[in-house]
């Protein structure tokens, strides 16, 4: 079979990035450029300054990733976009480069979910296998899907309010750390003990999860604190507060893979970076017998690598797009 190179676009939050994979496994080349040096002296991504640094970056990182890969978008198969979830200002400019890619050079162009994505930035470490649960925890998403084929999405529950990372991001930012405040709390708590007591969201038995009550929770146990005089002890409250989103994930997954009868267990999202999330799902799927894979730090957050590799399932499953393609910022992973 003829190889089949897939060029990637990811645009929908603060990272302009583009990627060439080969055959959904093998990636040629990627690059990816952050704002978050831009957006942290505003303590979160500002939506109208991301879509004007897309616009600004979008030619200079296509050009580099082609560079990269000695290659030239006449080697390319088909051109892969985020087109949704996202920020629809940062989303737009992905869509647009990608669909007059796609006219000038006579490509198909292929709908990626932003969340199908995340999930096959697993199949650029280890092909996946099926049937298999995946995780997806991100600044924006928190699911549980089950996939019994590729590019077979059963969502099984989701957040009801806020993402796991938006609410490690927003506990970060009442502590005074920089943004994305994640991985400052996944820092401390590796060097804090468990001592704050703090509720277990939506212990129940659904698929779905809740964070913004843990997060009014935090908020309201620093400012008591605050206004008592008495001093945080931020390394210890870091890992109370990740110790009970640990338990909220780990409790709901690990029932879903038991039900669904399934030992394959993938990790996803920028969220799937954090240490103590991976260590205890390392720990409980050796219990438990389950192969589990977790993304490289890389590409655990956004990166067109994830998009381009999703890109080739859907274009094997015989997803297109036309011209009329939009942007749009929530949609349904089908
Ligand atoms: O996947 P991603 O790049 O963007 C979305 O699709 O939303 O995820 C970004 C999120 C941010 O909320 C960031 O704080 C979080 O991932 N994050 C972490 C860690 N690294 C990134 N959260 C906890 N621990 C980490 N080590
Ligand atoms: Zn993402």
């Amino acid at each position: 079979m003829k190889d089949i190179y897939i060029l990637g676009i990811e645009s929908s939050c603060d990272e302009t990035s583009f990627s060439i994979v080969k055959n959904g496994v093998e990636e040629i080349s990627t690059v990816i450029s952050s704002q978050i040096d831009i957006h942290k002296q505003y303590g979160g991504v500002v939506p109208e300054i991301a879509s004007r640094a897309h616009i600004k970056n979008i030619t200079f990182v296509l050009e580099e990733c082609l560079e990269k890969a000695k290659l030239k978008i006449e080697d390319i198969t088909a051109i892969a976009v985020t087109y949704g979830p996202g920020l629809i200002g940062s989303l737009l400019v992905g869509v647009e480069c990608a669909k007059t890619l796609a006219f000038l050079y006579h490509k198909p162009l292929i709908p990626v979910h932003h969340i199908a994505g995340h999930i096959y930035a697993n199949n650029l470490v280890k092909r996946l296998e099926f049937p298999l649960i995946a995780l997806v925890i991100s600044g924006g998403h928190t699911e549980l899907i089950y996939m019994d084929k590729d590019y077979s999405f059963k969502k099984l529950g989701s957040t009801l309010d806020d993402a796991v990372g938006e609410c490690f991001d927003k506990v970060a930012k009442v502590l005074n750390l920089e943004y994305p405040g994640g991985p400052k709390i996944d820092k401390l708590a590796s060097i804090g003990e468990d001592t704050y007591n703090l509720p277990i969201p939506l212990n129940d038995s659904s698929y779905n999860f809740s964070f913004s009550g843990l997060k009014s929770a935090v908020i309201n146990l620093v400012h008591n604190e605050e206004q008592r005089g008495n001093i945080i002890n931020k390394e210890n409250l870091a890992k109370s507060f990740q110790e009970v989103v640990i338990k909220s994930l780990t409790k709901k997954t690990m029932r879903a893979i038991e039900e669904y009868k399934v030992h394959n267990f993938i990790l996803a999202g920028g969220v799937s970076a954090n240490s103590g999330v991976r260590g205890e799902f390392q720990r409980l799927c050796e219990l438990n017998n389950i192969n589990y894979t977790f993304p490289s730090i890389k590409y655990a957050t956004d990166n067109a690598a994830m998009i381009a590799s999703a890109g080739y399932y859907a274009y094997l499953d015989g997803r297109r797009a036309d011209l009329t393609l939009n942007a749009t910022s929530s949609c349904n992973l089908e």
